[in-house]
């Protein structure tokens, strides 16, 4: 690698630069003296609840342990056994099958689209049993799933559907949110995601008793009279004694998933720009389309959705078969500073392999995008130049490659 091509700052998946407003709401945090679920995160949860059309919202530690709450609710609620099955497809970020397993579930892959790489509806069925109890869609990469045919499937078979919407926020499938067509609705907001707090996930919900068990679970599994300490704010005699009484009181068994204040400011600061910094992740994504557009023979390009808007999250690319080898890619890209990821591989990691043998030959669609399938950045941090130098790098590559 030349000096010179390393002198450039590295074109990273996610960009992290913290605004004044955002510096300025945690400044107010901190002169508080109030760390603890407190103002800042009642109003994040109120505006990424109605954001989505939601009753109500719940800001937990992570995409992850959102996940694993949603489940938790919804196994406790409907009595499912240990060993029941939740569909979850064959390509995604690893924590959205972790979760099922940390429930004592069995998850259940399903192949995805080759174009959009998310759930086959198409797929669904064939793997459905007496013992599968819900779905997992998970907009990838921003793009919402084909929620019709998925939700249809699910009410025909009475099953319920968490939405892993940890990579896509705001944005709309035939005119309904992502995070709203399903029992519950997940998001992540760590690093390089929609909005980033440093960490952070939400649970939404429109449903009171959910909403109840889903704030327990997070907070050790509290009686549901006390789950923040605002709780007992304005009580007094007979009313107030019964939340002292019941306050250290464990109902079920619970996780330790809390936020602070702070990552809430963090996350109001980005909700006031969500808009613009959307816009801004379009016109990259449209930029990126058009000037890899003549390379299509070598990538095929991400496509959108008919009637679905799309948060560009990431930027994913596919190698066509017969063009250079994606190593040689990857190579080449990091190697003038533009930061790559694989595309969400699951059923050849290591650690899913000891679990479940070599399930890849099941699903020939995630099988193929494991070997072919990456992606870069695409987020409102990106200047014009870095644009333009990502498209450079690719016209190089591939006419090198020719
Ligand atoms: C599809 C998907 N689900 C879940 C998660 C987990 O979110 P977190 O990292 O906040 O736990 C991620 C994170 O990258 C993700 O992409």
């Amino acid at each position: 690698m030349s000096k010179l091509v390393a002198a450039r700052p590295q074109i990273g998946i996610g960009g992290c630069r913290v605004p004044d407003r955002a510096k300025q709401l945690v400044m107010e945090v901190l002169n508080s003296n109030r760390l603890s679920a407190g103002p800042m995160i009642d109003q994040f949860e109120r505006q990424m609840a109605e954001l989505h059309a939601r009753r109500f919202g719940l800001f937990t530690n992570s995409g992850t342990s959102a996940l694993q709450i949603a489940l938790a609710a919804l196994k406790e609620r409907h009595g499912w056994h240990d060993g029941d099955e939740v569909l979850v497809p064959a390509l995604t970020f690893v924590a959205t099958s972790n979760v099922v397993l940390y429930n004592g579930l069995r998850p259940v892959f399903v192949d995805v689209e080759p174009d959009r790489y998310c759930i086959d509806p198409a797929q669904i069925e064939r793997h459905i049993t007496p013992k599968t109890k819900a779905i997992m869609p998970v907009h990838i990469a921003g793009l919402p799933c084909e929620m019709d045919p998925v939700l249809e499937i699910a009410a025909r078979h009475d099953l319920r559907v968490v939405e892993d919407s940890a990579e896509s926020m705001f944005v709309r499938y035939r005119g309904r949110p992502v995070g709203s067509m399903s029992d519950i609705g997940c998001f992540s907001t760590y690093v390089a995601h929609i909005i980033t707090t440093g960490v952070g996930g939400f649970c939404v919900t429109d449903d009171d008793e959910l909403i109840v068990m889903l704030k327990s679970l997070m907070n050790h599994g509290r009686d549901s009279i006390y789950t923040r300490i605002d709780d007992d704010a304005g009580r007094e005699g007979q009313a107030l004694f019964e939340i002292a009484d019941r306050r250290f009181s464990f109902v079920r068994l619970g996780y330790s998933y809390r936020c602070t204040e702070m990552e809430a400011a963090l996350g109001l600061a980005q909700l006031e720009t969500r808009e613009a910094d959307w816009r801004r992740r379009q016109t990259i994504a449209r930029r990126l389309c058009e000037g890899l557009a003549p390379l299509a023979d070598h990538l095929q390009l991400p496509a959108e959705r008919d009637g679905a808007e799309h948060a560009w999250m990431f930027f994913p690319l596919v190698l066509r078969t017969g063009a250079v080898e994606r190593a040689a890619v990857i190579q080449y890209l990091e190697d003038h500073q533009i930061e790559t990821r694989y595309l969400l591989p699951l059923l050849n990691q290591p650690v899913y392999r000891q679990l479940f043998g070599d399930l890849e030959p099941m699903y020939p669609v995630a099988a193929n995008l494991n070997r072919r399938a990456f992606y870069i950045g695409c987020h409102a941090g990106m200047t014009d130049e870095e644009v333009d130098h990502i498209l450079d790098c690719f016209h190089t590559l591939f006419r090198n490659h020719a």
